[in-house]
């Protein structure tokens, strides 16, 4: 098993650190190669993903990735900011379907801004399209408008589309997650006013005569983002395309009080994926030791069980993230009164020392 592991910029280092050294005391033979990738990346090599880091991730059976991005990078001609890299990456191994739980914490559920009882038990599965949508559609740029009202002025331009297969194994992917939890899936659409959204609609309900077991509804996203505010305990599986499920997944996560504690999975068609927190890069807290790191170290289960065929050693990290928490240990983006206070370092310790303990204890 080989995992390409990519720090990336700001707390991505002391985050993927962590779980790194989670995996370590898992017993479990894995070949671990880093790289460089986003800002520190261009700022060694010139490019956000330089041609050795691309190759490795596609050599990899799975990326573990920390974050991207920097505030100093934002000037620099788009292809060569660091979020490049990671669109890069999707687009090249085909990362279409992204995996965005949204569970909250019993712990955590004062953490969140909504009333605990809208939250207490949120468990939420958005599954985000990460290939198509305007996101890579051709034609885009700048140009002099055409035609309408301010002919020849300056406009900018993108393309949302899909492709049939594109929205079919996407749908696919929803309805076979769904079977595997409450059988709903909630498809997320602008089918009242986009040709793209009304065809994502007509495509998903096609697909899911094929899953008559599968409840499905439909719902306009922004209905959908007042409903995840409203009721988010009346979601089980949400599909939706490339933006809004960008939009939607962020949302989600901080329902459950920090967006510290989401993992993320890419996967492509052969199961092999990029793992990464749902959160950002943080340069404001970065190299200050205070990050989350439960996020990925989530990742790192995800991983496990989705990519490397691991779900025993996913179980037992998943398992050891909540007898932390249970132990009253929070970082500062979760903490509360009456709770300890740790840094990045001693969160990853005392995870590692949950899973140890509990090998111990069996043996
Ligand atoms: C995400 C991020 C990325 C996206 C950015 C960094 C390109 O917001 O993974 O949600 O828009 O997909
Ligand atoms: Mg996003």
């Amino acid at each position: 098993m080989k995992i390409a592991v990519l720090p990336g910029d700001g707390i991505g280092t002391e985050i993927v650190a962590e779980a790194v050294k989670v995996l370590q005391v898992l017993d479990l033979q894995f070949e671990m190669e880093t790289a460089d990738v986003g800002g520190v990346a261009y700022d060694r090599h010139g490019h956000p993903l330089p041609e050795a880091t691309l190759k490795l991730a596609k050599e990899a059976d799975a990326v573990l990735f920390g974050a991207v991005g920097d505030w100093k990078y934002d000037k620099l001609e788009r292809q060569f900011r660091p979020e490049q890299a990671i669109l890069g990456l999707r687009r090249n191994l085909g990362l279409f379907a992204n995996f965005r739980p949204a569970i909250c914490y019993e712990q955590l559920t004062h953490a969140s801004s909504l009333k605990p009882e809208l939250v207490s038990g949120l468990d939420i599965l958005i599954i985000r399209e990460l290939t198509g949508d305007i996101y890579f559609g051709q034609p885009r740029g700048r140009r002099a408008s055409p035609d309408g009202a301010f002919a020849g002025a300056e406009e900018a331009f993108d393309t949302m589309r899909y492709t049939r297969p594109e929205i079919e194994r996407i749908a696919h992917v929803a309805f076979q997650a769904a079977r595997k939890r409450s059988k709903r899936v909630t498809s997320v659409d602008k089918a009242n006013v986009l040709e793209t959204f009304q065809f994502w609609k007509d495509v998903v309900t096609e697909v899911g005569q094929q899953y008559p077991d599968v409840k499905l509804d439909h719902m306009y996203v922004d209905n959908a983002a007042m409903q995840l505010v409203k009721q988010p305990k009346a979601f089980d599986v949400v599909v939706t395309g490339n933006m809004f499920g960008d939009i939607l997944s962020d949302e989600a996560a901080m329902l459950t009080g920090s967006i510290g504690m989401l993992p993320s999975a890419s996967l492509n068609a052969s199961s092999q994926g990029l793992y990464e927190p749902s959160h950002g890069s943080a340069p404001d807290i970065a190299g200050k030791g205070i990050a989350n790191p439960l996020a990925t170290i989530l990742s790192a289960a995800m991983m496990l069980r989705f990519s490397l065929n691991q779900p025993h050693a996913a179980d037992r990290i998943e398992s050891a993230v909540k007898d932390v928490l249970a132990q009253g240990l929070r970082t500062a983006d979760i903490w509360s009164e009456g709770t300890r206070k740790v840094g990045t370092r001693e969160m990853g310790d005392a995870v590692v020392a949950a899973i140890t303990k509990k090998t111990i204890t069996k043996s």
